[in-house]
C-alpha cells in the first residue's frame, strides 16, 4: 500500500522499471493508432515529423518527467507541489499535474473502447471467423462488431475492471513480471507478422509510403497530429511516466533508461506500420486512410490466409490486449496515487471511484461508433474523436510545454546534475533543448495546428 506513513513501494530492479515504463509506452498507440494516423496523414511526411518530435520534444520531456518523479518519490500532483516549493515557485504549478490527471482519465475512457475491440477479437479469431476472409469480408465483420453499442460497452466494462484490478492491488506488484514475459512475445509476434507482410504483401510499396518524404502532403494539422502522437506514444505530458519514475530504484540512471524505452517504443510502432501497410496495399477494399479500424480490418486478412493463422491471430489480439492493459494502468495511476498519497482514500476506494468515472465517460465513445457517430461537437468531432483531440492535440502538448519550462527554467544546473546520469555535453545538450527548443517547437506547432483545424 502506498501511503505516506509507509515506505513507498518500488520496482525491484532497473530492468523491471524499463519493462514497466515500456509497458506503459508500448500499447494501442503503437500498434493501432500510429499506423492509422500515419495513413490518415499521408504516410512519409507524417512519420518523419513524428520522429523529429520524439527526438526534440518527446525524449527531453520524458527525461524531465522521470526526474520529477524520482526526485520527489510521490504522486505527480504532490511531486509538482513539492518541486515548486523547493525551487521557490508558485504552487499553482500543480495545475499542470492536475490537468495531466484529467487527461489520463479521459484517455483511458476511450482507450478502453479500442482495447475492448482487441479483447473481442481474441474469441473471434479462435472461432475461425477470419479463415480465408477477404478484405471486403473483414471490413464487414469489423463494422458489424461496431454496430452494437451494448457489445462495445460490455467489452469496455471488462477492460476497465481488468485495469482497476491491477491499479487497486498496486502497480509495482505483478505488473513487472507480466511485462517481462509478455512484451518480448508481442515483439516476436510482430516480427512474424512482418515476415508474412514481406513475403505476401506489397512490402516495397509500404516502405515507400512510410518513409518517402513528400513535403506536399504535410499540413499543419498533420504536424500537430505527429507531435501529439509523440507524447501519446511515450506516455508523457500527463504524469504517467512521472508516477512510474517515483517508483524508480535509486541507482537506476534516468537518461539511459529513457533512451532505451523511447527506442523500443519507436521500433514497435515502425514494425507495426511495416507489418500492416503491405497488407493494406495488397487489399483493394482497404484504404491507408481507412481510420480507426485499420488494424482490425487489415491484420485478420493476413491471419486468415497464413498456416496456423487461428493460433497466431488469437495470440496476437491477446497480446495487443495485454499491451493496452499495461498502458491503461499507467493512465489512471496518477489519479489514484494522488488520492492515496493525499491520505484521502484507500487504493480500493479511489480505484472504484475514479475507474467508475472513466467507465462513464467511455459510454460516449462506445456510442460514437453507432448511434451518435455524427460530428456533433463543433461540427467536427463525435465524442470519441473529441476525447482524442482534446487529450492528444491539446492537453498532452500543453502539459509538455509546461513540464519543459518547469524543469528547464525553474531548476538550477546543479540541482538537475545531482539527479542525472548524464554529464558534460550530453547533459548540456539535453538542458539546452529542454529550455530553448522544446517549448517553442511545441508552441508553434500547437498554435498553427489548432488554427488550421478550426479555420
Ligand atoms: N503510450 C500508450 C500507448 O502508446 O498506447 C498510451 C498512453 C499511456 C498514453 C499512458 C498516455 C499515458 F499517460
Amino acid at each position: 500500500m502506498a501511503t505516506n506513513a509507509l515506505p513507498r513501494e518500488a520496482w525491484n530492479s532497473r530492468l523491471t522499471f524499463i519493462l514497466a515504463a515500456t509497458g506503459s509506452a508500448v500499447g494501442l498507440g503503437n500498434i493501432w493508432k500510429f499506423p492509422y494516423i500515419a495513413g490518415e496523414n499521408g504516410g512519409g511526411a507524417f512519420v518523419l515529423v513524428y520522429l523529429v518530435c520524439i527526438l526534440l520534444a518527446g525524449i527531453p520531456v520524458m527525461i524531465a518527467e522521470v526526474f520529477m518523479g524520482k526526485r520527489t518519490r510521490t504522486s505527480p500532483v504532490l511531486a509538482v507541489e513539492k518541486l515548486a516549493a523547493e525551487s521557490g515557485q508558485s504552487t499553482r504549478w500543480r495545475w499542470m499535474a492536475i490537468m495531466g490527471v484529467i487527461a489520463g482519465m479521459v484517455i483511458l475512457s476511450y482507450y478502453s473502447i479500442v482495447a475492448g475491440w482487441a479483447l473481442a477479437y481474441f474469441p473471434k479469431m479462435i472461432s475461425g471467423a477470419f479463415v480465408a476472409i477477404d478484405d471486403a469480408g473483414s471490413s464487414a465483420l469489423f463494422n458489424e462488431h461496431l454496430s452494437n453499442p451494448w457489445r462495445l460497452l460490455g467489452w469496455h466494462s471488462l477492460f476497465i475492471i481488468m485495469t482497476m484490478a491491477v491499479v487497486i492491488t498496486g502497480v509495482t506488484r505483478g505488473l513487472g513480471k507480466a511485462v517481462e514475459y509478455l512484451m518480448p512475445i508481442l515483439f516476436v509476434l510482430l516480427l512474424i507478422l512482418l515476415g508474412f507482410s514481406i513475403s505476401q504483401g506489397e512490402f516495397s510499396h509500404a516502405v515507400k509510403y512510410l518513409f518517402a518524404f513528400d513535403f506536399g502532403s504535410l499540413t499543419m494539422d498533420s504536424v500537430l497530429a505527429a507531435l501529439g502522437h509523440a507524447f501519446f506514444t511515450l506516455s508523457i505530458g500527463m504524469g504517467a511516466i512521472m508516477a512510474y519514475g517515483s517508483y524508480m530504484p535509486e541507482d537506476t540512471p534516468i537518461a539511459k533508461t529513457v533512451l532505451t524505452v523511447a527506442a523500443l517504443d519507436t521500433c514497435v510502432a515502425l514494425i507495426a506500420g511495416l507489418a500492416i501497410f503491405p497488407i493494406v496495399f495488397a487489399s483493394p477494399a482497404i484504404e491507408p486512410g481507412e481510420g480507426a479500424g485499420l488494424l482490425f480490418i487489415s491484420l485478420p486478412i493476413a491471419f486468415g490466409s497464413m498456416p496456423g493463422g487461428i493460433f497466431f491471430g488469437a495470440l496476437f489480439f491477446a497480446l495487443v490486449s495485454v499491451a493496452a492493459w499495461t498502458s491503461s494502468i499507467s493512465l489512471i495511476e496518477p489519479a489514484v496515487s494522488w488520492a492515496v498519497d493525499k491520505g484521502k482514500a484507500t487504493r480500493l476506494k479511489a480505484g472504484i471511484f475514479l475507474g467508475g468515472i472513466c467507465w462513464l465517460l467511455g459510454i460516449g465513445s462506445a456510442l460514437s461508433f453507432n448511434v451518435y457517430s455524427d460530428p456533433w461537437i463543433f461540427g467536427l468531432f463525435n465524442w470519441f474523436e473529441f476525447s482524442d483531440f482534446l487529450t492528444s492535440y491539446v492537453m498532452l502538448p500543453v502539459g509538455g510545454i509546461l513540464m519543459a519550462i518547469f524543469v528547464g527554467h525553474m531548476f538550477g544546473k546543479s540541482a538537475l546534475l545531482e539527479s542525472m546520469d548524464i554529464e558534460g555535453w550530453l547533459f548540456d545538450a539535453w538542458r539546452f533543448v529542454l529550455r530553448w527548443i522544446t517549448p517553442d517547437l511545441i508552441k508553434i506547432i500547437f498554435f498553427l495546428g489548432i488554427i488550421n483545424i478550426f479555420l
